[in-house]
C-alpha cells in the first residue's frame, strides 16, 4: 500500500517528504483554508515536492463548474489528481473529465455501491472516510472490506484510497484489507515512526558502541577511506 499525505500544508510535505516515504499527497478545501497563502502556490509546491499525485478538489455544485474547476486545477501542475466530491452532479464530471485524459479521485465514498458508481465513472482513486464513518457509529472496516470486495473482482481499474485517517491502525487496516492507497494526515504520520522498543534498541546500541572508543575510531577511519576511493 502506498502511503500519501492529507494536508494543505508545505511544511509538512517538506517534512514528511524528507523521510522517502510518501507517494502523493491529498488536499480538500477545509485543510487548505487553514493555511495562509494563495491556494495555487501552495498546490504547486507541494506538487513540486512530492512525486506523484496530489488531489486539489472543485468546490462547484453542478458538473459543468466541476469540470470547469477541475481542468483548471490539472493545468496547474502534471501532479495535479482532480478531487470531486461523490454526487450525481460529481459522477457526470468524473466522466468528463476522465474521458479528456484527467485522472480523478472520487471523494466522499461511504458504502460500496457508490464505490462502484465512482468506479463506473471512471475514476482513478475512490476516496474511503474511514475516520467519518467511525464518528458516526459505522465500522469503517467493514465497510473498506465491503469496497475492496466489490471492485476487485470486476474489471475495474480505480484503485481504493483510505482516507480520513485517525490513528495508525486505520493505516494497517486499511493495508491488511489490501487498499492501493492511503492518506494520512502528519500527526498520524509522526505516530506511525514510534515505537518505545525502537528508541530503547537504539539507546542500547550507542551506549555498548561507545564503550569500545576504538571502535568509533575504526568506523571514522572506515568512512575516511571510503569517501576517498569514490572520489
Ligand atoms: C481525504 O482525501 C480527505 O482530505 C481527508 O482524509 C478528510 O479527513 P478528515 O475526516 O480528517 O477531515
Amino acid at each position: 500500500m502506498r502511503l500519501f499525505i492529507d494536508t494543505g500544508s508545505v511544511a509538512e510535505v517538506e517534512e514528511v517528504a524528507a523521510w522517502g516515504v510518501l507517494s502523493g499527497a491529498t488536499t480538500n478545501p477545509t485543510l487548505l483554508a487553514k493555511e495562509q497563502g494563495d491556494p495555487g502556490d501552495i498546490l504547486r509546491r507541494i506538487c513540486d515536492l512530492v512525486d506523484g499525485p496530489v488531489s486539489a478538489e472543485v468546490v462547484s455544485g453542478d458538473s459543468g463548474g466541476m469540470v470547469e474547476e477541475g481542468r483548471a486545477l490539472a493545468a496547474l501542475h502534471d501532479h495535479v489528481i482532480v478531487k470531486v466530491p461523490f454526487s450525481r452532479a460529481g459522477l457526470a464530471a468524473t466522466r468528463e473529465l476522465t474521458s479528456h485524459g484527467h485522472r480523478v479521485n472520487m471523494t466522499l465514498v461511504f458504502s460500496a455501491s457508490q464505490a462502484l458508481l465512482a468506479a463506473e465513472a471512471g475514476a482513478t482513486y475512490v476516496s474511503c472516510f474511514m475516520g467519518r464513518l467511525d464518528d458516526i457509529g459505522v465500522d469503517s472496516t467493514a465497510v473498506l472490506e465491503e469496497i475492496v470486495g466489490a471492485l476487485r473482482p470486476g474489471a475495474v481499474t480505480a484503485q481504493v484510497l483510505a482516507a480520513s485517517l485517525r490513528h495508525p491502525m486505520h493505516a494497517t487496516i486499511a493495508a491488511r484489507l489490501g487498499c492501493e492507497v492511503a492518506t494520512v494526515p502528519g500527526k498520524v504520520l509522526e505516530q506511525m515512526l514510534v515505537h518505545p522498543l525502537t528508541e530503547a534498541g537504539v539507546e542500547r546500541f550507542g551506549t555498548d558502541w561507545r564503550a569500545r572508543p576504538e571502535f568509533g575510531a575504526w568506523l571514522e577511519e572506515l568512512v575516511r577511506s571510503s569517501k576517498v576511493a569514490l572520489s
